[in-house]
Order: C-alpha cells, then sequence, then structure tokens
C-alpha cells in the first residue's frame, strides 16, 4: 500500500479552556500569532505536504473557522473597489485553489482519538494526515508535517512527530519508547499517554503532527475511554503497532505550544521579529519593557 497522504485532518472541536475568556466566543484555533489565525499556519503547512483536501472536525460553536475559509464576499467587493488588491489577494489566498474544505462535527468532546475517528467517512482506509493547530511549528527549510509525509512514504509506515522535553514535563505529553534510532527516526516499541516522570519510558513526547495508517480507525472504534475518560488517540496509535510499524520522527523545526499561554506568547514575539516590517519595533519596545 501506497503511504502518500492527501487528507489532513484537523480536530478542532476541543473547548481550548486555557485561553478562557477568549475561548468563550473565539476558537483556539483562531487566535492569531501577530497576522494570521492558528489554524492558517496548520492548513499552509499541510498543503505544502502535498495535502489538497482538509477535513476540519469541529463543534457546533465553532462556526467561525468555517466562516474563515469560506468566501467573504462583502469583504472582497470593498477591498476591489478601494483597490487594495494586495489585502485581497491575502483574504482571497486563505486556501488555493486546488484545495478543499470538508467539515465535519464532533458531537461531543470525547477526546482527540473520538475527533480523529469523526473524520473516518472523509478519509476511507487511506494514510492521513493529522495537525493539531495549537503545536505552531516554524522551519526555515520543508515543514514538519513535509518531512514526515516523506519519511512515511520511503518506509510505507505510519510516523508521529516527537520532540525531547525536560524529564520533569512528561505528564503533560505522550511519551513514547523507541528502538534504535537511526538519525532523527526510531521504531515506536510503546506509547503512553501523560505518564508522571517517574514512570515515563523516556522523555520523547509526540507533539501534534501524525502521518496514520486508515487502519487506525478500526482500532480507534474499539478503543474505550482512558485517560481522562476520553478516547484518546495514543491508545488507537497503542494498537495500532501491535499490526504494523509506527515510526517516531524527530522534525527539523521549532514548536511552539500554543496550546498555552506562555507558548502564544512566544510564537507571537519570535514571529514578530521575523517579519521585515515588524522586527525593529518588536526589539524596541521589549528592550524598554525589560529596561522598566
Ligand atoms: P487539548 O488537549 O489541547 O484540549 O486538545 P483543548 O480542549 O483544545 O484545550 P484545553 O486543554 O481545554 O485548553 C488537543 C487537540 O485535540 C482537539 C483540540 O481541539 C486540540 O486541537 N480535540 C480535543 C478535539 O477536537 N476534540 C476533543 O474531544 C478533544
Amino acid at each position: 500500500m501506497s503511504f502518500r497522504i492527501r487528507k489532513a485532518v484537523f480536530p478542532v472541536a476541543g473547548l481550548g479552556t486555557r485561553f478562557l475568556p477568549a475561548t468563550k466566543t473565539v476558537p483556539k484555533e483562531m487566535l492569531p500569532v501577530v497576522d494570521k489565525p492558528l489554524i492558517q499556519y496548520a492548513v499552509d503547512e499541510a498543503i505544502e505536504a502535498g495535502c489538497d483536501t482538509l477535513v476540519f472536525v469541529t463543534n457546533r460553536y465553532k462556526h467561525a473557522v468555517a466562516d474563515y475559509f469560506d468566501k467573504a464576499y462583502e469583504l472582497e467587493v470593498k477591498l476591489e473597489k478601494s483597490g487594495k488588491t494586495e489585502l485581497l489577494g491575502m483574504i482571497r489566498d486563505v486556501l488555493p485553489r486546488h484545495v478543499r474544505a470538508i467539515f465535519v462535527t464532533q458531537a461531543e468532546a470525547l477526546g482527540l482519538g473520538h475527533a480523529v475517528l469523526c473524520a473516518r467517512p472523509v478519509i476511507g482506509d487511506e494514510p492521513f494526515a493529522v495537525l493539531l493547530p495549537d503545536d505552531l511549528i516554524w522551519n526555515k527549510g520543508p515543514g514538519a508535517l513535509r518531512q514526515m509525509a516523506a519519511l512515511a512514504e520511503r518506509e510505507s509506515a505510519s510516523v508521529i512527530a516527537v520532540q525531547d522535553v525536560p524529564p520533569d514535563q512528561t505528564g503533560s505529553y505522550g511519551i513514547v519508547a523507541t528502538g534504535d534510532v537511526q538519525g532523527r527516526t526510531a521504531q515506536i516499541n510503546a506509547i503512553v499517554e501523560k505518564p508522571r516522570p517517574d514512570v515515563a519510558p523516556s522523555n520523547l513526547a509526540v507533539v501534534g503532527r501524525y502521518v496514520l495508517s486508515g487502519r487506525i480507525f478500526d482500532l480507534l472504534s474499539r478503543t474505550r475511554p482512558g485517560a481522562g475518560g476520553e478516547i484518546q488517540l495514543t491508545d488507537g496509535i497503542a494498537a495500532l503497532m501491535k499490526e504494523e510499524r509506527v515510526l517516531a520522527h524527530r522534525f527539523e523545526g521549532k514548536r511552539f505550544d500554543c496550546g498555552s499561554r506562555i507558548g502564544l506568547v512566544e510564537a507571537t514575539i519570535e514571529f514578530a521579529l521575523q517579519h521585515d516590517d515588524l522586527a525593529e519595533d518588536t526589539r524596541e519596545i521589549m528592550r524598554a519593557a525589560l529596561a522598566r
């Protein structure tokens, strides 16, 4: 079976409690880093990796995500009339023409594994990508998902993005144990959700990028609620590993944990410093703030 991925799933039906009260009305994935919402960074990464079908798993309160990818008639007419072609291009290009967006609903926030399972009717049984938009990954070269898609195709195997985390933070992540490491890649032997540091098999943490075999759907549909009463993607992956090879890949790039407030602050500063028109002012503001 070819492991070429064309479809990407964006589970965006979580409650985003860490950003309350903002997330009472604004979905976490719509929070901006400088001038783009988090979801746009993840979508751009998926398209760069070769995906042309984007599946958003939303809930009934998250109209903002669908609205964002919809056509904004009034705004377009206004920008067109006033000759603001650059801005017009910007809002039209949120999705290139060859890419289609499909929305499915997760009726209840029953966990990440359950959210992925909701995309099954669109994905079928082919390999696909999962991107969690609150993990914002920046790389100068190819994006994290593109690196993983190439590896998945070469090895005909599922691939999960991992990163070393400080040992005292294992309780916040899925943690993997691997076999021999070859370059940035190793086969996963075990995966556990949020282990305490004293029982964690390593400090290699799963971050929000996955290339998964379509087989995961059957396994997820049989997965019982695990940690926190939710259907965990980690448990589905643990079942998948018993049948197929699953690789861990230390991607090249920097990850910002934009699911946490400090991560969003960090990403905002770093991305502002990368914008030519903002870098100097940002430095000046930071210097002044730190001198106080
Ligand atoms: P998180 O663990 O970050 O949960 O979910 P959350 O609800 O979004 O945020 P907090 O912790 O309350 O602040 C990881 C990813 O899984 C999605 C989320 O939208 C996020 O992208 N998710 C989680 C779902 O789509 N459905 C769920 O039932 C749970």
